[in-house]
């Protein structure tokens, strides 16, 4: 049964019918190879009784699992490859890299407690990326912003403070489904975190680096585009004064002193306040550009946030499209950016919305490194509260055809690059990037089900063809065996749509109560300074973003602007993204959108009533403190769901006066 806490590597003794051999054969030296033979030997523990006996005999003539992450076989073999092969006495896991011997060892675990280990079973797997990240938006004062699992697993009180053990667990949670990178500290860099990047901070820097570096982990710091001015006291931080970049690469080489194999800066500049580039009047080239000369000489990267938009706008203005945003700024800087800068785009031109298209940028870029932004924590998805299964709608984004060329889907354009820094000649996704989902709550993510996001971003950003299913029911069977897994699995994928019924309609977003961003506030940010009006009257709702309107759909290939500026062809999951329409507009199923808006509210609460009694009759099958603490989420869900259900039907239909067709109770 699960122990929350263990999450999809709980200790699940079981019977195989497989003959695991007694011994391991190997020879690792390096720190991330002989973290694997360990990882092995635990593994085997906690999933059979047995300690597996190391031996250092490697004339492969005995009943044992050979580990070599210098296999000769896989000379020419991609980055992080493993392969696994399984004969009646002996298992062979190879790799060419260390990391891929920890990736090999983790995916023959995790096959092996699914029990689909057997005599003559092979795979060879690479991942389909190389940046395979999270970022945390942890804060020093130990709170994390939108985080609803606890506080900081790395903070506390202004500082470094934490459980030694809790973060080697972590480290190889994240391991376990092949993430290489995380970035430890908000992007929003304030008070005690702009001192990261002193000596003060540095020592215990170093120490955490030390724990991901074993699991193949490497760290990434959040920095102040200020810090120049706000630490270094000088006049200003201008990319383009002499003395900034100087300041810049002298810090650099006292970073590096203490985490030499640091993976760099992820940077947050001109935007929502926080300092950048155009304070100068300078460009995000210049900005990007004079940090990564100076982390250069140590072969780190920038990573370059392009979440750049006008945040005080005039809601008057009807003109301004913060949708077009991140495209305005970055697509004329293409091919400007040095070798080790790398643009972290969001997946859509918004915000993290429960649906909105991809954003435009993906295909279009062909001379510029960068990486697709996703959300695991649920800040706009139900706060893990309400259960949202997200690698439903990650599926969706990355099956996204961009129309720029052919095999331009996202999933296609996902590549992984051979060396340290690849020459941006095409238009490459090089992996992916998520906000993490995780504190100090026992089951790491508040919502118990909610494990199932991080496990399903590190499997997706590895094979981003895999699909949202597959995942649900490997992490499901992973965590409470194959059986009951497979009814959680169901649930799982009920959840996304769900949500997405009682929340915002038809991709008209930012119906969210304002700041906390969790219930509904269907009017909360139609008069604010954000951009993200929905300008619903008694007739129409929507923006028009086609050429008569703000013209966002043209920043899409010639194919996509097209499907998209015709309300016809349209999608209608997204359909009020791009489209005024009037309440009666008939929709695909011959139902007016007024309809529609009712129809899916009132289903979206129904499936919650549903997916809560298919949890209720899974009680018998569940350990008693995971069954209550999910079905108190439900509860909670529930309640959430009501609330959108009833708001949302009642302003409509008091905006409209029109009544719901099936007589459906509509407060008013
Ligand atoms: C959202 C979120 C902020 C966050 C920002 C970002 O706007 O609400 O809390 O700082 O995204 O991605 O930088």
């Amino acid at each position: 049964m699960l122990r929350e806490y263990d999450c999809w590597l709980h200790k699940r003794k079981f019977e195989i019918d497989f003959e695991i051999p007694l011994f391991v054969c190997a020879d690792e030296k390096g720190l991330v190879g002989s973290q694997a033979v360990k990882e092995y030997c635990l593994g085997i523990k906690r999933l059979v009784g047995i300690e597996p006996k190391l031996t250092k005999s490697k004339d492969n003539s005995c009943n044992a699992v050979y580990l070599n992450s210098s296999s000769a076989s896989s000379a020419g073999s991609a980055r992080d490859e493993f392969s696994i092969k399984v004969t009646e006495t002996q298992i062979f896991i190879t790799s060419s890299d260390e990391n891929g011997l920890l990736y090999g060892v983790f995916r023959f675990l995790s096959l092996l407690s699914m029990r689909e280990i057997k005599n003559g079973f092979e795979l060879t797997d690479a991942p389909a990326s190389s940046l395979r990240m999270i970022n945390h938006w942890d804060n020093f004062d130990g709170s994390i912003e939108r985080g609803y699992a606890g506080n900081s697993l790395f903070y506390k009180d202004g500082g470094f403070n934490y459980d030694k053990t809790r973060i080697e667990d972590y480290a190889r949670l994240l391991a376990s489904v092949g993430i290489n990178r995380v970035s430890i500290n908000n992007v929003n860099v304030r008070a005690n975190a702009k001192l990261l990047i002193t000596e003060k901070y540095l020592k215990e820097a170093k120490k955490l680096a030390a724990i991901f570096r074993k699991f193949g982990i490497k760290l990434f710091f959040s920095i102040n585009f200020g810090a120049p001015w706000s630490l270094g006291k000088l006049a200003s931080a201008d990319p383009l004064d002499p003395a900034v970049g100087q300041w810049w690469k002298k810090r650099a080489e006292l970073i590096y002193k203490y985490i030499p194999d640091l993976a760099g800066f992820l940077v947050k500049a001109d935007s929502e306040g926080e300092p950048g580039p155009f304070q100068y009047n300078r460009t995000h080239a210049d900005g990007a550009n004079m940090l990564a000369k100076a982390l250069e000489p140590f072969g780190g990267e920038v990573i370059w946030r392009c979440f750049v938009y006008n945040c005080t706008q005039d809601w008057r203005d009807l003109k301004t499209d913060r949708a077009r945003a991140a495209y305005d700024h970055f697509m004329p800087l293409d091919g400007s950016f040095e070798k080790n800068v790398i643009l972290q785009i969001k997946f859509g031109p918004y915000d993290f919305q429960i649906r909105e298209p991809v954003a435009p940028l993906f295909g279009a870029l062909k001379k510029t490194r960068h990486v697709m932004e996703l959300q695991i924590t649920q800040e706009y998805t139900g706060h893990q509260i309400d259960l949202c299964y997200l690698p439903y709608v990650w599926e969706d984004i990355l099956n996204f055809d961009t129309a720029h060329g052919d095999n331009s889907k996202i999933k296609d354009l996902l590549k992984p690059t051979s060396t340290h820094y690849p020459l941006p000649t095409n238009h490459y996704i090089e992996g992916l990037a998520a906000v993490v989902n995780v504190g100090l709550d026992n089951n790491w993510t508040g919502h118990t089900l909610a494990q199932a996001n991080l496990y399903g971003y590190g499997r997706m950003a590895w094979n981003p063809s895999i699909t949202a299913k597959t995942i649900a029911e490997e992490w499901s069977a992973l965590s409470f065996g194959k059986d009951t897994g497979q009814k959680v699995s169901d649930i799982l994928l009920k959840s996304y749509p769900a949500y997405e019924k009682y929340n915002a309609p038809f991709g008209i977003c930012f119906m969210v109560s304002p700041n906390n961003h969790y219930g509904p506030g269907i009017e909360g940010y139609e008069f604010s300074r954000w951009g993200t009006y929905h300008r619903a009257d008694m007739n129409e709702i929507g923006i028009d973003r086609t050429p008569s309107g703000t013209g966002y759909t043209d920043q899409y290939s010639p194919k996509n602007a097209a499907l998209f500026a015709d309300a016809k062809t349209c999608p209608e999951n997204l359909i009020l993204f791009f489209h005024r329409l009037r309440y009666d507009y008939v929709m695909k199923n011959g139902k007016t959108l007024l309809q529609n808006i009712y129809n899916t509210h009132f289903e979206g609460y129904d499936e919650v009533v549903a997916m809560m009694e298919d949890w209720k009759r899974l009680e018998p099958l569940l350990e008693a403190e995971v069954y209550k603490s999910v079905l108190s989420r439900f509860e909670r869900q529930l309640n959430n769901a009501r609330e959108w259900k009833d708001q949302i039907n009642t302003y409509f239909f008091r905006k409209t006066g029109i009544a719901d067709e099936h007589g459906r109770k509509i407060y008013f």
